[in-house]
């Protein structure tokens, strides 16, 4: 029988969404916030443009890219620019998980789009990229969420291709190096990586993206926060701090200090490192763990910010349709220990854990977790049979 630990993660913040807030994240940081004035007033808008470059200096993304702060979060952005890009070619549509197959639903039965090739992989498999043709428009999450898994590289789309690539790259940037130069239309939320707040999207376009906003215009209304084109040009000012909308300066005050912590550990690669590392403390004790196993079939997909781990115990498997109800006992025990919140694998996942690993968890805090999971797991089997 494991023992029970004797210490506690410093934060046992590991949920995928809401991300944890970065080590020693403390609201006095917003004391300074721009907060009751108008973001549209001098100060307001300096400091949206420096969210905006302050990422592209970070991200390393190009000075032709224009980089906008849009509502909604990820989704926001996601749809923002679906619904005034798609529908101009044919669309490869990829899906491996749940959020992918989101956008599928939504090309197939809201766009009501009829030249759309779907691929898609069950949960812990992605689908085959040799097979995508990168001549029609290619939408694909960087990394899903739910399932743990991620696509390899950006190796498999062309860099003279003639269709658009649409990347959800929500729980994938600041822990991979993009490559920005196969990605036509990017998006992501504050809250996942660096450990931001939710409400506000990033939508990043390369030229090409912004010459189909230019020259298409899909046969269907826009609401007004969708739209980025004005007088058949594209609307500049929005990717220069002049939001559509009213954003939220309590977030804009807490992003910048992610971003300053950031550069603080060392930018990009400091930030790529420190889920790198994370994601080797799980492997290590996967490797040693007889009861469990990653979700993602392959090292090469597996993802290094949102660990889907599956139970391969034959008493699990067992359970049948009660899996379930003993993770979510499983967790319980975790949470009321203040040992783990937030760990229980994706509603429509395969039962199982599903741990964030992203940069602003600490490794130390990980290294506590697995002393927790293997007191846990054995508890919790005994109380459950
Ligand atoms: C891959 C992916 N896409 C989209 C979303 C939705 O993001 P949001 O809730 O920020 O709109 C999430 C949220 O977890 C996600 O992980």
């Amino acid at each position: 029988m494991s023992i029970k630990p004797d210490i506690k993660p410093v934060n046992p913040s590991f949920s995928s969404g809401p991300c944890a807030k970065r080590p020693k994240w403390n609201p006095d940081f917003l004391k300074d916030a721009f907060l009751g004035r108008s973001h549209r007033a001098g100060q307001g808008k300096k400091l949206l443009k420096q969210v905006i470059e302050d990422h592209r200096r970070i991200l390393k993304i190009p000075d032709d890219y224009k980089i906008g702060i849009v509502p909604a979060s990820d989704t926001g952005a996601i749809e923002m620019a679906m619904w005034s890009m798609l529908g101009a070619r044919g669309i490869e549509a990829l899906a491996w998980e749940s959020f992918g197959t989101g956008w599928q639903k939504d090309i197939i039965d809201h766009l009501k789009i009829e030249d759309v090739d779907l691929f898609c992989a069950n949960y812990g498999d992605i689908a085959d990229l040799s097979k995508v043709n990168s001549d029609r428009d290619i939408i694909f999450t960087w990394n899903g969420t739910t399932s743990g898994v991620c696509v390899p590289n950006g190796e498999w789309i062309k860099s003279n291709r003639k269709g658009l690539t649409f990347c959800d790259a929500t729980s994938a940037v600041f822990a991979y190096d993009l490559p920005w130069d196969k990605l036509d239309v990017t998006t992501w939320s504050w809250q996942k990586v660096i450990g931001g707040e939710a409400a506000h999207g990033m939508l990043v376009l390369s030229p090409r993206a912004i010459e189909r906003l230019e020259s298409y215009k899909p046969d269907r209304p826009l609401p007004k926060i969708f739209r980025m084109v004005k007088n058949g040009k594209f609307d500049e000012s929005i990717f220069e701090g002049l939001t559509i909308n009213t954003p939220s300066m309590m977030c804009v005050a807490d992003i910048l200090d992610s971003l300053k912590w950031v550069e603080s550990i060392g930018g990009l690669y400091a930030t790529i490192k420190r889920c790198r590392e994370n994601l080797s403390v799980i492997e290590d004790w996967v490797e040693k763990t007889d009861w469990v196993d990653f979700l993602a079939r392959s090292e090469d997909i597996r993802s290094r910010t949102s660990v889907c781990l599956k139970i391969t115990d034959s008493w699990f498997e067992k359970l049948g349709d009660k899996q379930m109800d003993f993770v979510q006992a499983l967790c319980k025990l975790l949470e009321n220990e203040n040992a783990a919140y937030d760990i229980k694998s994706y509603r429509d996942a395969p039962a199982g854990l599903r741990i964030w690993t992203g940069a602003t968890i600490e490794k130390s805090d990980l290294e506590i977790l697995t002393k927790w999971l293997d007191w846990g797991y054995e508890k919790a089997k005994k109380n459950f049979s």
